[in-house]
């Protein structure tokens, strides 16, 4: 009877030990996982300290943190990728405020000319991208000199569509153009942001 309890009671705390164990085992499993999350976003937000626009760096790039985790190739590529869309939808977006946004004469001509670099920046942030997919070792300074040139050549794109609407006071179709300034200064503050990210890569590597 008295021999029955102590097995009993045995049986429980070695259960107790046990519990004790895989909670402590799950809790460090959670404790590593934020401890690597975290690492990330302090990764990422290290990276967008360098850059002319930090916190539009980090809120764009932190969706990401997950994918990029703490390599830099990783989060150069994802900044162009971003810039990259963004650039599309912008031009698409412009495309469409062009038919129907009611603009004339050196607006409407603005409009054309921000068209025409807009789709020069897609092409040079495709052409980009495309060189830093297959980054090497071997290649790696030709590679990172040409993504610079382009990237730049996109910035001064989309900074000259910016500059050209600023030119034009007018109050015809006043916010059409408000929304096309916008969202191409937002290009461009992406632009500039992921110019600084290559610069910071390209210097970076042994
Ligand atoms: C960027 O986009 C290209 C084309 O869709 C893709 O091949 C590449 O893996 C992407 N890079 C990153 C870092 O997400």
């Amino acid at each position: 009877m008295e021999y029955a309890m102590i097995r009993s009671s045995n049986s429980k705390c070695v259960a107790t030990i046990l519990l004790v164990i895989v909670l402590t085992i799950t809790n460090c499993g959670e404790a590593k996982g934020r401890e690597f999350r975290q690492s990330n976003t302090v990764f990422i937000r290290s990276s967008c300290s360098s850059t002319t626009y930090p916190k539009l760096c980090y809120t764009s790039l932190v969706k990401h943190a997950a994918f990029i985790q703490t390599n830099p190739v990783l989060l150069t590529g994802t900044a162009l990728n971003i810039t990259l869309s963004s650039a599309k939808s912008t031009s698409a977006a412009m495309s469409t405020m062009a038919r129907s946004g009611g603009l004339s004469g050196r607006d409407a001509a603005a409009m054309q000319d921000c068209m025409e670099v807009l789709a020069d920046s897609v092409e040079e942030l495709t052409k980009s991208i495309g060189e830093m997919s297959h980054l090497r070792t071997s290649n790696f300074e030709g590679t990172m000199s040409d993504v610079q040139t382009w990237v730049s050549a996109a910035l001064t794109d989309d900074t000259t569509c910016t500059d050209g609407f600023q030119q034009t006071p007018s109050s015809v179709a006043e916010d059409v153009k408000t929304a096309v300034r916008g969202r191409v200064v937002e290009v461009a503050q992406l632009t500039s942001n992921a110019l600084a990210l290559i610069n910071q890569l390209a210097n970076g590597h042994p």
